[in-house]
């Protein structure tokens, strides 16, 4: 990559063009009040006609190549031995160098065979930092996660390129405390989800696989979100600096033994699957595909999404492509930044993570800050959120609130999706609602799932604190 340089301002500047569209509504502030108001103040319960910039999630709403949609009109349907998972197989060996891959319809259901396969009642995985559904799979099984992070992966303000770096002596201090019988795999999560996208570095990894195999622990990789850790690596690690971004893939590969990942995420596609060169692993998750996932040669994906992930994946090893994320995050946190707004820096991969704890500071934590704030940026902009905070907490055993150490509202921007104005609009809406931060108010459930509440939930505002927002919105800013 050559760094293009600006004679005026620096701009994220993308290397491609828009050929389709699709068409934007948005909705006046008093329908966007009652729409909240009927998803239960959960935006993952908004209906998409209400919703002017889906910041949601990344998953599986990344815009595709051209030569992406033209290779899913040449999949080779069939049950069973399809050339199109051959040609999947075959790409995931030459980057990942990898003889054993299995598809599945998406990253949790690797997470789910995975559990079944390796965690018995009293196992301890530990991890750089747990996602969701991957606790909720260990927990279900009887085992149980422990994060090893550093001190700087829970300040919002900080310049550690690699704050999702797991410490290596905690991890030797916890495999001497519990014994590796206890420890059936170490997971690291490149591009760590929950604490705003933050990468590991080549160098972390590599120093905790050596300490895995020297205790015979078998080192996981969720990979789901690596491009963005690639194109960090590549950029902020000066070690790497001069390598190609295929040959931080192998390397990062190279020192994993199972690797999984979501294809909504990773490669622009739908679906999932595990890589190992480990015989035995591979063994035990083939018998359960079948069961669980679909035939092997498929796993629940259909073959069109296989032939996009073939070319998503190799379009995954150009810099040009998987830039366009980080630098349109990065662009969007410096906006934030300059206007004094509490932000998760430095700026990580999937998107912009507002910090909630700062932000609403004001709020009981109990009545979710971070939910809080998600429902009140959809009301002043159109723009859908998702709570990452301690809404997305299971309570503890005994019932009482587990309270996150973040709370993050994370404003996801799905790949080569949005333009650079939209972000302006988006900005330009925080800015307003952090000047009227007041005015936001608590929230508290009024049905309340057991298992990852924070999809299906319910809430309702503790007092009418939304109706004084959109009023002092209308009055600055107009019904839109
Ligand atoms: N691992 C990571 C790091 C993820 O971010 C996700 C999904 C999964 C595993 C599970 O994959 O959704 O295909 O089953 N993250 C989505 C998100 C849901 O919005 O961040 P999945």
């Amino acid at each position: 990559m050559s760094e293009i340089k600006f004679y005026g301002d620096k701009v994220p500047l993308e290397m491609h063009k828009v050929r389709v569209i699709q068409k934007l509504e948005l909705p006046n502030i008093d329908r966007r009040l009652q729409a909240i108001t009927e998803a239960g103040n959960n935006t993952f319960l908004l209906k998409n006609k209400d919703i002017f910039l889906d910041m949601l999630t990344d998953s599986g709403v990344n815009a595709m190549s051209d030569n992406q949609m033209a290779a899913m009109m040449t999949a080779d349907d069939s049950y069973a031995g399809s050339s199109t998972f051959t040609k999947l197989e075959n790409k995931i060996e030459e980057i990942f160098g990898t003889k054993y891959f299995l598809p599945m319809h998406q990253g949790r259901a690797c997470e789910h065979l995975l559990s079944k396969v390796f965690i018995k009642p009293g196992d301890i995985v530990p991890m750089n930092y747990h996602f969701t559904t991957t606790k909720a799979h260990i927990g279900i099984l009887g085992g149980s996660i422990e994060e090893l992070y550093l001190d700087e992966a829970m300040i919002s303000k900080s310049t550690n390129p690699f704050k999702g770096n797991m410490p290596p002596k905690a991890l030797e201090v916890f495999i001497k405390k519990h014994t590796a019988k206890k420890i059936p795999f170490v997971r690291m999560e490149a591009g760590t989800n929950l604490i705003g996208g933050q990468p590991f570095s080549l160098a972390n990894l590599k120093e905790i696989h050596k300490i895995c195999k020297s205790h015979k622990i078998p080192l996981v990789l969720d990979a789901s979100l690596l491009a963005d850790n690639l194109y960090f690596i590549k950029t902020k690690e000066a070690a790497c600096k001069n390598m190609t971004i295929k040959q931080i893939a192998r390397a990062m590969a190279d020192n994993s033994d199972i690797i999984y990942f979501s294809a909504r995420k990773l490669g622009h596609s739908r679906g999932g699957g595990v890589c190992t060169n480990n015989e035995a692993v591979y063994s035990k998750l083939r018998e359960l595909v079948p069961l669980y996932e679909g035939f092997l040669t498929y796993g629940g994906m259909s073959v069109r999404e296989i032939e996009a992930l073939v070319v998503g994946l190799d379009e995954t090893m150009d810099i040009n492509m998987i830039n366009q994320g980080p630098m349109f995050i990065g662009h969007m946190v410096d906006e934030l930044v300059k206007r004094g707004i509490p932000v998760i820096t430095p700026a990580g991969g999937l998107g912009c993570h507002l910090d909630a704890m700062a932000f609403c500071d004001h709020i009981k934590q109990d009545e979710y800050r971070a939910g809080a704030l998600a429902s009140a940026f959809y009301l002043v902009s159109g723009c859908r959120g998702m709570e990452r905070g301690t809404l997305s907490e299971e309570r503890n055993k005994d019932g009482t609130q587990h309270f996150a150490k973040m709370e993050l509202l994370r404003l996801a921007l799905p790949r080569r999706v949005f333009t650079l104005s939209q972000i302006s609009y988006a900005v330009d809406r925080i800015a307003w609602l952090y000047d009227n931060r007041k005015l936001i108010g608590g929230l508290k459930f009024t049905d309340e799932p057991k298992i990852l509440r924070f999809f299906l939930g319910k809430l309702a505002p503790t007092s009418n604190w939304q109706t004084k927002l959109v009023e002092k919105f209308k009055k600055d800013l107009g019904a839109i």
